[in-house]
């Protein structure tokens, strides 16, 4: 039987992802049904919609994302990823301790205080420097600054604070200069590896750049594995960093880009549809 697939977006965010989706879609004999989350979110329009669909993908890493993700699985329909992967997985000291709990390597951290006096004693403490610095949440290194010292650190939290709508935690991270290993997950498949290098010590992002692949050696299979078990998160991006010839998870992203590599965004998407599609016959043979 014909398979729906919701497809919740944003706008123009990904605009190239968007037609790709809905090209591979109709090849394969998919309905699309899409959600626009900068469209105006009518409750029956996205019930009417949700009934079509036999699961839900979101692309959207737009944080406005979740509460229509909420309402949809309120309406009793599966949305990949859950609402539950932003609290647990996505929070970026969650991820941490998800981490620290199995054995899966990943840079020091330390979750600070709000009170600043007590922030500076802990990251006396800490005594790592530099320091990166980065909020819970956030996107495209919006919210990373790296910190020489103790003074430059409480100067990047006030701004972190200042800039954002509300005033997220923060944690202090040990810093590790290296590249930044993007390995792209669709089921417990590794369906592409990307590095992000760029001049600065800052690696993120897929637009404007190029990237080159790199090998995933038996260790990094490994700790992979580990990551999407514990994480159960289903089409991710994972980023590593490399720590004397050893990897370090460093965060894990839902809706990740899949323009690291023009030329096999199609490849891409025809695995997140078959995946999709699995899913869904998985559910329907149960
Ligand atoms: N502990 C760290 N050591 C070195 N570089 C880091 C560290 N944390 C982050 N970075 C750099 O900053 C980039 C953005 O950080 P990340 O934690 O991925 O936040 P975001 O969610 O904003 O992408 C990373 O891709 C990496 O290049
Ligand atoms: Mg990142």
């Amino acid at each position: 039987m014909k398979k729906t697939i919701g497809y919740i977006f944003w706008g123009i965010e990904k605009g190239l992802d968007k037609s790709a989706f809905e090209k591979i879609a109709k090849k394969k004999n998919i309905e699309i049904v899409t959600f626009n989350l900068s469209d105006t979110l009518n409750e029956e329009e996205i019930e009417e919609k949700a009934k079509k669909c036999d699961i839900i993908f979101n692309n959207s890493g737009e944080d406005f994302a979740i509460e229509l993700v909420k309402t949809l699985e309120k309406l009793g329909k599966k949305v990949v990823e859950s609402s539950e992967t932003y609290y647990y997985s996505e929070d970026k000291w969650m991820f941490y301790l998800t981490c620290k709990k199995n054995n899966i390597p990943t840079p020091e951290s330390i979750l600070l205080s709000e009170s600043l006096d007590l922030a500076s004693e802990e990251l006396k403490k800490f005594a790592c420097w530099p320091v990166i610095l980065k909020r819970i949440e956030g996107t495209g290194g919006d919210f990373v600054e790296k910190a020489d010292n103790l003074k430059e650190s409480i100067k990047i939290i006030k701004e972190f604070w200042k800039k954002g709508s509300e005033r997220l935690p923060i944690i202090a991270q040990e810093f590790v200069p290296s590249p930044s290993y993007r390995m792209t997950v669709v089921g417990d498949e590794i369906a592409q590896t990307a590095i992000k290098e760029s001049t600065g010590w800052k690696h993120t992002g897929v637009s404007s750049e190029r990237f080159r692949k790199f090998k995933v050696d038996d260790d990094l299979k490994k700790i992979t594995k580990k990551i999407i078990e514990v994480t159960e998160m289903k089409i991710c991006g994972i980023d590593f960093l490399k720590k004397d010839e050893k990897w370090l998870a460093l965060e894990i992203n839902s809706s990740p880009g899949f323009g690291f590599f023009d030329n096999h965004r199609d490849e891409l998407v025809e695995k997140i549809l078959n995946f999709l599609v699995n899913l869904v016959n998985k559910k329907i043979n149960k």
